[in-house]
């Protein structure tokens, strides 16, 4: 006797009406407002982390702080000796839509190292061409395309295999891989043409060159969910050039501020909103752009509870922005419905990217080969006003622990071009006399004819030798 059971029947109508949702509750962040999942205990934020050389793996569902996975010694340890083999400088970050793999960045020694989200676990490491920046997995879960800023071409590389696959000519330095949403377009742009090479994914050829961008340099760039919003990021201009990709033209050039880092998209109450950055006042703007065919409106800022914000990525269910603060060693979470910080995480050292996965670690606890280099701590700043020179000249004085030494590092605003300056403090352990640490040219011009120094750095114990409070820094 043959009895059609009626529950697999059920199921079956339900997974016909269900299909949809179920196919397309695969999209990570950004993702189209209702298309992705909620956040769960199946999801990760991931942040490249420069100095402490680490990823600091997060669980969102609670915002704890899991541990790091090391990609080398952090700085300044063993990284310059003769016998050093591992990778340095973690910075830019991307993953797989399937959300099994995540891709890291180490500018320095130019390596792609491919992480399983599962357990943590290195997949592959390829070394390509100098200064490996920003790179995004294809949406074949498998090829990933590196910009690499030294050199004038874009490297594939096979990021399961590892190894380098092929490579494409773009003129100018590419910083950052994009795809499409449907993955048959891929986006690069350049820190030195102001211009964005579309390419066709399947033939690897440049199909389109947008030119006339608001600066020569960017470093960063993200699309809208829907792949239509192009905000492409000018760090040295602190602009941000808007691109509708409908027909490729510039829809306007937003006026964000100095020091402007990442763009990132949510979709709240029907609408798109965009972020971006804005390093050197510690705070992220947000504007709403509802057509992509329009430049977008200023709505607010968001004013960061540590220092530098820096990269910025959304949950895939919008309700989420999280933003991490370079300078302060901690991740902001913003409530996209309420556009405030309603968590603060302390994470590695020195921030640059955050990706946030969707459904990273299926099953599990995901912990495996997780460590906690890197998580030492929050990280001391100091702004100061420059002795001498412009009226507005100012200094960032940033010191963090590292290894035994301190990292000591100054961002130099608004100095005079070429102009030599000198950092000091008062030596405790010496009887209080001042004593000069370093010295430091202002060599980048700005649009204004001033010149900054963007990242000077130093390692040496400066925590017990040094009064952090009177630190000064003066015109040479
Ligand atoms: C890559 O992952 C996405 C999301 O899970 C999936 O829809 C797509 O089919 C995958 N592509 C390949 C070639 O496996
Ligand atoms: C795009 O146009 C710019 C400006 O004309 C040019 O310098 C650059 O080489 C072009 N890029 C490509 C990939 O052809
Ligand atoms: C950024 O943070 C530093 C350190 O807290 C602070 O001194 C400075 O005033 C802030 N800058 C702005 C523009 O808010
Ligand atoms: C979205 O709508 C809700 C309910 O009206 C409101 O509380 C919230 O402030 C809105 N958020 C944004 C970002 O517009
Ligand atoms: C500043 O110095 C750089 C290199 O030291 C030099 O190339 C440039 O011409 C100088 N600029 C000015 C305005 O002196
Ligand atoms: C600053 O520039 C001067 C003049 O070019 C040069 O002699 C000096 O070595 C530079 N100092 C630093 C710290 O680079």
């Amino acid at each position: 006797m043959v009895l059609l059971n009626p529950l697999p029947v059920l199921l079956w109508v339900q997974w016909l009406f269900l299909v949809p949702q179920v196919a397309s509750a695969q999209r990570q962040a950004p993702a189209p407002a209702g298309l992705g999942e909620p956040i769960s205990d199946r999801d990760r934020v991931y942040t490249g982390d420069q100095s402490s050389n680490t990823i600091t793996v997060v669980k969102p569902s609670t915002n704890e702080v899991l541990g790091t996975i090391a990609l080398g010694d952090s700085r300044l340890s063993g990284v310059i000796g003769p016998q050093y083999i591992k990778a340095v400088n973690a910075h830019g970050m991307g993953y797989s839509r399937d959300g099994k793999h995540i891709v890291v960045l180490s500018v320095t020694t130019n390596t792609v190292t491919v992480v399983r989200c599962a357990d943590n676990s290195i997949v592959s490491q390829t070394f390509v061409d100098r200064n490996a920046h920003e790179a995004f997995f294809a949406a074949d879960n498998r090829t990933i395309w590196v910009g690499t800023r030294g050199v004038d071409r874009i490297t594939l590389v096979d990021g399961i295999d590892g190894g380098v696959v092929g490579h494409i000519p773009t003129y100018g330095g590419p910083s950052k891989v994009l795809f499409s949403p449907d993955g048959s377009t891929a986006y690069a742009n350049h820190i030195r043409s102001p211009s964005l090479s579309v390419i066709d994914v399947e033939s690897q050829t440049i199909v389109h060159n947008i030119t006339g961008l608001a600066d020569t340099f960017s470093s960063d760039m993200m699309l809208s969910a829907d792949g239509r919003r192009l905000w492409v990021a000018h760090k040295m201009a602190g602009t941000v050039t808007v691109i509708n990709t409908d027909d490729y033209s510039i829809v306007g050039v937003l006026e964000t501020g100095a020091e402007t880092n990442h763009p990132n998209f949510v979709e709240v109450n029907g609408t798109t909103y965009g972020y971006v950055t804005v390093a050197a006042t510690n705070e992220t703007k947000v504007y709403t752009q509802p057509d992509p065919a329009s430049p977008p409106d200023f709505l607010t800022s968001i004013r960061a509870t540590g220092i530098e914000p820096h990269g910025l990525w959304p949950s895939a269910d919008n309700t989420r922005m999280y933003i991490v603060n370079e300078h302060t060693d901690t991740v902001d979470v913003v409530d996209t419905a309420s556009l405030s910080v309603v968590d603060t995480l302390d994470v590695g050292q020195e921030g640059q990217a955050i990706v946030y996965v969707s459904n990273a670690v299926p099953e599990g606890d995901g912990l495996l080969n997780l460590g906690t280099q890197g998580l030492r701590g929050r990280a001391k700043n100091k702004l100061l006003s420059v002795e001498g020179g412009k009226e507005d000249a100012a200094a960032l004085i940033t010191v963090r622990d590292q290894n035994g030494l301190d990292m000591f590092q100054i961002i130099g605003r608004k100095l005079l071009l070429n102009t030599t300056y000198v950092a000091a403090a008062e030596c405790t352990s010496c009887g209080g006399v001042e004593v000069p640490l370093l010295e430091f040219n202002a060599t980048m011009p700005t649009m204004d004819g001033c010149g900054t120094a963007p990242q000077v750095l130093a390692f040496f114990k400066f925590e017990d030798v040094y009064d952090f409070d009177s630190l000064r820094v003066y015109e040479k």
